[in-house]
């Protein structure tokens, strides 16, 4: 494990930036206590069905709002009220802004200083994502959406939980610009490769045999922020989106999820699609495991011996500090990453006829 200080990322410990937190059906099921970012954090939906996060601390003697199963006022299922939530030691009562807008034993106004923090959250492609800034800053980009996910002819993903990986999230961002991983860990080698960013949009396209598959396969994968992955990928008549994202836990901890979108044969969609997208979702697990295996057994790569012919780490781990930096730094940072970045001894995506980017939101 290494920090984002070691590998020269900062000032920040943790990335702005919109991060899944949980998947919706999760939430569906009451309250959640979770952590990351190096903090504890309240989640849970208002009666609305709205998702609220907060900090997870009560202002008036620290209870964490939503880790009590026994408290009686969690029992009796009395601690949402509307989009406010009930701490459980005595009641106090937050907002879905957090803060506290009612004490049961009270009369009169409630201290402002027992406000704690609410992060804005939008509930989205079947996850729950929250908009993380050190300095608390309001969202400067949409979390990705993808038309698709209500399009009846798209099976939609249940989320692998990949659990909390002992590396920074710094080697997950690696692999974007890391071309001549594809071949020796994937078993499909790329014949053409390039990598384009957008501020914060870093964009990879690539293509080249596929073993598995025994097919030529076509992937544009882009993330949106430090923490969302989504991945078109395309072979024979088969049409998949890859989600993988990454949220850091604590400063060199980070939990991965995973998840694939399927186009069925059928509008709307029949039940063999149904157990198709189950196993192109596995496959697809299988093949991102293999780089699972390298991230959980290797050492922090704090700096790259590069080769000429490797990917542009560089650019891409530039493109990465954005997320650490101030939002002055970011900007500067911004202007001198942004356009195409091609791989020495790679053709590029125009000269291999890459033309599966019509309609992505990049
Ligand atoms: S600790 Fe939360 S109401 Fe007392
Ligand atoms: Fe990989």
């Amino acid at each position: 494990m290494a920090t984002a200080e070691e590998y020269g990322l900062g000032p920040n410990e943790f990335p702005r930036g919109w991060f899944i937190v949980a998947e919706s059906s999760q939430l569906d099921a009451g309250p959640m206590a979770v952590r990351f970012w190096g903090r504890d954090l309240a989640l849970y939906r208002g009666e609305s069905g709205k998702a609220i996060m907060l900090d997870a601390y009560c202002g008036h003697m620290g209870t964490h709002i939503t880790a009590s199963t026994s408290a009686m006022i969690v029992k009796n299922g009395e601690q949402i009220e509307g989009n406010s939530i009930r701490c459980p030691y005595h009641g106090w009562r937050y907002n879905e802004f957090g803060d506290v807008d009612d004490i049961p034993y009270h009369d009169g106004p409630c201290p402002k200083s027992a406000s704690i923090r609410a992060y804005p959250v939008v509930d989205n492609m079947g996850c729950i994502m929250a908009w993380f800034d050190p300095d608390g800053r309001e969202p400067d980009y949409d979390a990705p959406f993808l038309k698709e996910w209500d399009d009846p002819q798209w099976i939609n993903w249940k989320l692998d939980h990949l659990g909390v990986l002992d590396i920074h999230s710094q080697e997950i961002l690696d692999n974007m610009a890391d071309c001549r991983h594809l071949g020796p860990t994937h078993g499909a080698p790329s014949e053409y490769f390039e990598n384009e960013i957008n501020n914060e949009v870093y964009v990879q396209r690539q293509g080249g045999p596929m073993q598995l598959y025994e097919t030529y396969l076509y992937t544009t994968t882009w993330y949106t922020g430090p923490g969302i992955l989504l991945s078109k990928q395309v072979w024979s008549d088969t049409v998949v989106f890859e989600l993988i994202a990454n949220t850091p836990v604590e400063d060199g901890k980070t939990q991965c999820w995973h998840g694939c979108l399927y186009k069925g044969s059928a509008n709307p969609t029949t039940a063999e699609d149904a157990e198709v997208a189950l196993g192109i979702q596995a496959g697809a697990l299988e093949a991102f495991g293999a780089d699972f295996n390298v991230w959980a057994n290797k050492r922090p790569a704090l700096t790259i011996m590069q080769m000429k012919t490797d990917g542009p780490f560089r650019t891409g781990r530039k493109w990465y500090s954005q997320f650490f930096a101030t939002p002055e730094d970011a900007a500067t940072i911004r202007a001198e990453v942004n356009g195409t970045h091609s791989t020495v001894g790679m053709a590029s995506p125009r000269q291999a006829n890459h033309n599966i980017d019509e309609g992505l939101p990049i």
